[in-house]
This record gives C-alpha cells, structure tokens and sequence, in this order.
C-alpha cells in the first residue's frame, strides 16, 4: 500500500507527538498507588519493617484495591559510595541485601520503590545521586526496583528556572530510560519551578507542593505559599493548603503524567474521620498518586474503610477525567469530575471547610459551567460515601454537609437517551489535541 504523500506528514506527525507527550515507560497509566516508609518510620527502616509492611498490606487484601507499591524511602544507605562510585546498603539494616527485600516484594505480587534524591545528599543527609545518574540508575535496575521516589535536597543551586529544573531531574529520567528496566520516575521537588510545565515529559508524577502534614487546614511559617506559584515551598502544608494549589493545575496531568498532592494521610492521628473522607476524595478526584502513609500493621477499622471505598478509588483509576473546581467561597468549594465514557455522567463534590455543619444548594449551573443544555436534564443520584440512592434531581440538588466533611455524588444521565445532550469536556486529553 502506498501512503499518500501529505497523509505520510500527517501520520509521521501523529507519530512525533504521541512519543513526545509523555513519558513512555509504560508506567502508571493510572495514578499509582501503594504505601511509603516515610511517615511512619523515618530514618528508622530495615528490612523487618518494610516487609511487615508489605505482609500487612497483602493481609488487608489492599493490593486488590490497587496499591501495588511498597516504598522505601530515605535513610537505606551508607554515609559513602563505595570506591567505584556505587551507592551501597546499610548492612545492619539490609543484612540480605536490597536485591533481596525486592525478590520477597516481588513474590508477594507486588511493586518495590526505591529512594534518592537530584542533590548531593539525600534529604537525611546521605549520599545523593546529582553526578551519578547512570551508576544510580544501573544499580537500582540491578536490584529490580520498580519505582524511584527522587527528591530536591542539597540540589546545590540547581534551580530557579523550569530549565535549570527541568534539566536535572531529566538526567535521571534517561538514565532509568537507559536500563532497559521500566522504573516509575516519581518526581519529588515540591513543585519547584513548575514541574507541571515540564515534568509531563520525563516524568510519570511530579510533587506539587511542599510536604503534607496532617492538619486539615492551617496558616504555617512552614509552607508559606498559599498559591501554586511558589519560591518556598517549604513543608507542614495542610490538606487544605495543597487542595487550594492544586485546582487549577488538573489542565497539566494526563495519563502516565500526574500532579502529585503527596503521601495520604488518612490513618494518622490528628485528621477526624470527615477531614480522611475529604482528603483522600479530593486525591482521587485530581487523580494523584494515593500512597499511604500510616502504620500499616495497625490500620484502623475506619481507616480501611475509607482507603478501601471502590467508588472513591474508582475516581482515580477509573473512566473519569481529572477532577477540577466550580467554586470557591469562603466556606465551602464545588468540585466536578467529568466521566471519560460518553456517557455523560459526572462526580459532584461539595466541600464544607467551614467550621459547622450545613446546608447546600448545588445549582446545575455551577455544575455543566458552559453546557446550557445539559443543565435541562435530569440526573440520577449516588451518594459514594454512605452509598444512598439521592433519586432523580433536576435544576438543583440540596445537601446536608458535615462540618470539615465531603459530600460526593455520581451523576447519572436520566432523561430520554435520544435526546442526550452532548457532553463537552473541561480539559482535553493530549492524545485529542
Ligand atoms: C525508553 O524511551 C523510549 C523512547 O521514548 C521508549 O520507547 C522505551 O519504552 C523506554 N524504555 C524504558 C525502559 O522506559
Ligand atoms: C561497588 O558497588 C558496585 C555495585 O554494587 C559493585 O559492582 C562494585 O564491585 C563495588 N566496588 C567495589 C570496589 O567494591
């Protein structure tokens, strides 16, 4: 068959741009999910603690939700590279070796993530990997990692601009490339320098924000920016803080390219059950990574029931756009979700960050913003955290809303098929563009 000469430009085009837009490790199609050492232990790990973990997380049958990865973060190694340059084990910590903490991840079914960081040392002060990329990355490929956590400390001036960012954390993105391994790129420089313009490239997710702490929402010294242009990011940012940064930033994410609002922490003391709700539905919703955080062998009834909530979790994984926002008023925010099947349904999500319970009108005009026509049809009703059928609702829905709390709602489509306005769409995929 011979190819036309102008549909050859456009076919080879077609070509370019899909390998272009994204990274293309085949990685995290979805937002990856799992658990990470780092909020319960620290520097503390070893390999009892990681793999009590790992046996924790497969006897609350949580991979069968999806969390695939175990996490190791920081504090693994030794003070010094070895006298070839390689990063080595602690041994007090890793009798066996790091290669075999992942053969016994691995025979669990599941993924094993590694740590470092694109600066002279780790954030724990150990040896970075910023001048060895390629022995770092061959390493980690040797020892079958799946996912590398890399981090911003010590980055010895190496930012300021996107392209002094984007430069350096690039370097390791071809050198994981050049193992022939897939290893998921998991970005970590807080949002630094704008990572959402320019990870999506070399990148499978990009840290947003400074780090979370579990307050639902408060001012701090810490994380000083209440806005995602930011030049501290700082840490001890609340729930609420990264959810205000993150909004307008869903138009960068894609498939295999995600903002990353950082580790849950639904499970950890402080957040009261409304507050876990909300924070792990807005994560689902912008379809950031969901990794857990708390103590996993002592994972509260509760806790399990919120991180095991399938028509959440289904937000992230399922076929639903990513989440963006309507509103923001003083108390309360409306976030949207749009579903990816043509089917016209949507996710409806009232925050209440006010400090009582209330009451709320959602009206359909602040839900299909420039959809005139859909705004005439009714919709069927799920309430996805107490399961509630809400019924058939037209115009408007009225809801009551727990204090620090979250009411999600499905939508579905309930008037005459044949007349079914056509959905548009808030953002558009790139593979559309
Ligand atoms: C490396 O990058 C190339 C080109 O983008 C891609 O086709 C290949 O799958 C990548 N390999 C790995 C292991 O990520
Ligand atoms: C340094 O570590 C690497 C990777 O483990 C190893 O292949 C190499 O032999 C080590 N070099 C020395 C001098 O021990």
């Amino acid at each position: 068959m011979v190819i036309p000469q102008t549909h050859r430009a456009v076919f080879a085009l077609a070509m370019v741009l899909k390998t272009i837009h994204a990274i293309d490790n085949g990685l995290a199609l979805t937002p990856q999910m799992g658990w990470n050492t780092w909020n319960t232990f620290a520097c503390n790990i070893n390999e009892d603690t990681i793999l009590g973990a790992a046996k924790a997380l497969k006897k609350l049958k949580l991979d069968e939700y999806g969390y695939h990865y175990v996490v190791m973060d920081d504090c693994w190694s030794l003070h010094q590279r070895n006298a070839t340059g390689y990063l080595q084990y602690d041994p007090v910590k890793f009798p066996k070796g790091i290669k075999h903490l992942a053969d016994e991840i691995h025979a669990m079914g599941l993924g094993f993530g590694m740590y470092s960081s694109a600066g002279k040392y780790t954030c724990g002060r150990y040896p970075g990997s910023l001048a060895f990329e390629e022995k770092d990355a061959d390493l980690f490929a040797e020892w079958e990692v799946d996912y590398l956590k890399y981090d911003n400390c010590f980055n010895d001036g190496q930012s300021g601009t996107p392209l002094i960012s984007f430069e350096r954390y690039e370097v390791m993105s071809k050198a994981l490339n050049r193992t022939g391994r897939p290893i998921l790129y998991s970005m970590c420089n807080w949002g630094e320098d704008s990572p959402w313009d320019w990870a999506p490239t070399i990148a499978n997710s990009w840290r947003m924000s400074g780090d979370i702490i579990n307050v639902f929402d408060r001012y701090d010294d810490r994380c000083p920016c209440e806005d995602y242009i930011c030049r501290l990011p700082g840490h001890h940012c609340s729930i609420m803080n990264i959810i205000n940064k993150a909004a307008p930033l869903g138009q960068k994410a894609h498939a295999g390219a995600w903002n990353d609002l950082d580790m849950l922490e639904v499970g950890n003391e402080n957040l009261d059950y409304e507050e876990q709700k909300l924070h792990f539905t807005i994560w689902a919703m912008v379809k950031s990574p969901l990794i857990m955080g708390h103590d996993i062998t002592h994972t509260s009834d509760q806790a399990l029931e919120i991180l095991t909530n399938k028509d959440i979790i289904d937000l992230s994984q399922g076929k639903w756009g990513i989440g963006y926002r309507s509103y923001k008023k003083t108390n309360s925010q409306l976030w949207l979700q749009d579903a990816t099947d043509n089917s016209g349904n949507m996710v409806i999500a009232l925050i209440n960050n006010g400090e009582k319970d209330d009451e709320f009108t959602i009206g359909f005009e602040d839900i299909f913003l420039d959809e005139w026509e859909r705004r005439k049809a009714g919709y069927k009703v799920k309430d996805l955290w107490t399961k509630d059928d809400l019924g058939v609702i037209e115009k408007k829905i009225k809801i009551k809303v727990k204090r620090h709390g979250i009411f999600v709602g499905r939508m579905e489509f309930a008037g005459d098929p044949k007349i079914k306005p056509r959905a548009k769409k808030f953002h558009a995929d790139p593979d559309e563009l």
